[in-house]
């Protein structure tokens, strides 16, 4: 029997695709006699006058949703006498190069619908470059619909010679293109006598023969782990489905990212022992001793398997807000999960003509090539090599959604290998000497909003109270560290991600550290706060109104941003993103400076008290 045949179908709303997928689903017997007769019933109402509408079976099941939200991906399970499939369904409204991203990166072959009665369209090239980018080598084009052209040869001629064109151009290893028709039931399940002249094989019996890498099932097993099964005392099963290779009892095992070593003790596979398991089981395995495996771990026999911090990738974004360097995600890869950000972009790709382009941000649709940096260490491989480790969906920190989908071209030398040193003298200790929890009050506001005015009197009675302190300020910053940024959504988001990591360093060495920067965009803060650390990090905002900065107008900005004379200024034509929680508000237009740099102070002061603060990092 062959190997598991993970694929996909991609096509556009009317090409039939769910009518195809139920065709087979229903070949494979997986439908129970009542639902049969419902399936009867409801087809007498629906759209074949009688006949049985295969799509109802699809379009009735619940899709699946990832992350709880956005992605619509039906994986359906079916056998063959000849082989076992894994069908990823990815439902074709407008998130559709979403939603077939998803599919494409859990799939070894894309079934390719193209409507005979419309020809190839534009969009037919655009699913092959997903597709192709996604990693896929293999495909089959269903060219359906064939009754409606009477099954006329030339017709069939023209498109198959065009789709074979169009191939070409992508790095395949099979391309079939195989004339059928769902509805009929023609070439899906056996070769159609109502077109003679085709002497390819129909579609099922194809998928059933198709070589798949056979690299990838002689791999090293791994498998990344869902969950821990502890049923008593006695046992402990490391459960997940495994994606590479072949695992026997008594093999040497490493759990990544620590990389700790075992013996295989014992094996399961739906609740039955066993000596040896293969790629696309589900999967308890007991080992010989107490190693670190929680789900996120990878286990594997393969020592050199790639642990990493950066990783260069090629990322579909989905996201009406672009992606900008140095904004934190939250990346899912595998069964692992870590903050990311993209350190570099190196070009984008046009999704219709492949077009390599210069690119600062990602946008909606695009296919952007960058380095990513992971905050912490992961197990992950080139796409090509391991596709659960290789493939991964980028999360909105803040909406949760899920913003890009993307594959790891290569795993880069990273952080992973640069060991952090622990110091002997630690930040507590410094924080010791100097008698104080050290903090960072972050101020952030509109430009002429009183907050450098607020931070330097501040600072002036942390100093006279003999307090350790160092005061941060964006005009200041920017001349030095910064200047290499300008005033753009991705220089912002930098400049913020610098002064955060540089406050925290301030805080380490144990002092007191004011932050007074524009900071117009929540998620930037939110990075500051997850650099900084939950507990040593203030939101002040100043909110003073923005007619009151504009009156003040103290370095006439806000008159020449008003001429046009600056670009994207703060509050007239770039936006400032008020705090939704501040842990403090101050308007200047309705209190002294010296009045809020004393609410702040005794802010500070509360921190000074509450004990264990400085313990925090
Ligand atoms: S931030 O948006 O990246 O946080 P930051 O606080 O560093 O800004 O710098 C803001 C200061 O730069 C302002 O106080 C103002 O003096 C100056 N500036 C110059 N151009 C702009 C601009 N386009 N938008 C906002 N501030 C600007």
């Amino acid at each position: 029997m062959k190997p598991l045949l993970r694929f996909m179908t991609c096509g556009s709303v009317d090409d039939g695709k769910s009518t195809l997928i139920g065709h087979m689903l229903y070949a494979a017997k997986l439908i129970y006699a009542d639902q049969e007769k419902a399936l009867e019933l409801d087809s007498k109402v629906g759209s074949r006058g009688g006949k049985i509408d295969y799509s109802l079976l699809l379009d009735g099941l619940t899709a699946e949703r990832e992350q709880g939200i956005t992605i619509d991906v039906a994986y359906r399970y079916f056998t063959s006498d000849h082989r076992s499939f894994i069908a990823a369904d990815t439902p074709g409204h407008e998130e559709y190069t979403r939603n077939m991203a998803v599919g494409a990166s859990h799939s070894d072959l894309a079934v390719l619908l193209v409507d005979a009665s419309k020809g190839v369209q534009s969009q037919t090239k655009r699913h092959l470059r997903i597709c192709s980018l996604m990693g896929i080598k293999h495909i089959a084009a269903a060219v359906n619909k064939m009754d409606l052209l009477a099954y006329d040869k030339e017709q069939w001629c023209v498109i198959e010679s065009e789709l074979n064109h169009m191939a070409k151009e992508f790095e395949l290893k099979t391309f079939q293109v195989i004339p059928v028709s769902a509805a009929e039931g023609d070439n899906i399940l056996d070769w159609s006598k109502n077109m003679p002249w085709y002497s390819g094989p129909a579609l099922l019996p194809y998928l059933e023969q198709v070589e798949i890498d056979t690299e990838e099932f002689e791999q090293p097993f791994y498998m990344p782990v869902q969950r821990v099964s502890r049923p008593n005392q006695h046992y402990r099963g490391y459960q997940g489905q495994i994606e590479g290779g072949m695992l026997r009892v008594g093999d040497t095992i490493y759990s990544l990212p620590s990389r700790e070593k075992a013996i295989v003790k014992s094996l399961k596979s739906a609740g039955r022992e066993t000596t040896e398991l293969k790629n696309g089981m589900a999967a308890s395995i007991e080992l010989d001793r107490n190693v670190d495996v929680s789900r996120g771990c990878v286990l594997t026999t393969d020592k050199l398997l790639p642990v990493t911090s950066k990783l260069k990738v090629d990322i579909i974004w989905m996201d009406e807000k672009p992606l900008i360097p140095g904004r934190n995600y939250m990346m899912k890869i595998g069964t692992q999960q870590a903050p990311a950000s993209v350190v570099k972009i190196y070009h984008q790709t046009d999704i219709n003509s492949g077009e390599l382009q210069p690119a600062v941000e990602g946008r909606k649709n695009e296919v952007i090539t960058c380095d990513i940096a992971l905050s912490s260490s992961v197990a992950a491989d080139r796409f090509s090599l391991r596709k659960e480790v290789g493939s991964f969906i980028l999360i909105d920190r803040l909406s949760g959604m899920t913003a890009g989908a993307g594959v790891v071209q290569e795993p880069k030398t990273s952080s992973a290998d640069i060991t952090w040193h622990e110091t002997s003298v630690t930040h507590e200790h410094r924080a010791a000497l100097k008698g104080q929890n050290p903090a960072v009050i972050w101020l952030t506001g509109l430009s002429g909003s009183g907050k450098s005015s607020v931070a330097n009197r501040l600072e002036e009675m942390l100093h006279a109270a003999g307090r350790h302190s160092m005061l941060l300020d964006g005009d200041n910053v920017r001349h030095g560290l910064n200047r290499d940024l300008h005033f753009t959504e991705a220089d912002r988001a930098e400049n913020i991600r610098r002064i955060a990591e540089t406050a925290k360093l301030m805080c380490d060495a144990g002092l007191i550290t004011i932050v007074s920067f524009i900071s117009p965009f929540r998620e930037d803060r939110e990075q500051a706060r997850a650099i900084i650390g939950e507990s040593r990090f203030r939101e002040v905002y100043i909110s003073t109104p923005l007619h009151i900065c504009e009156q003040r107008d103290p370095k006439g900005l806000y008159v020449k941003a008003r001429q046009g004379e600056i670009e994207a200024f703060t509050g007239v034509t770039s936006p400032y993103e008020a705090p939704e929680s501040p842990d403090l508000t101050i308007d200047t237009s309705s209190m002294t400076i010296q009045d809020a740099a004393e609410l702040i102070y005794t802010d500070i002061d509360q921190i000074q008290r509450s004990e264990g603060k400085a313990n925090d990092k």
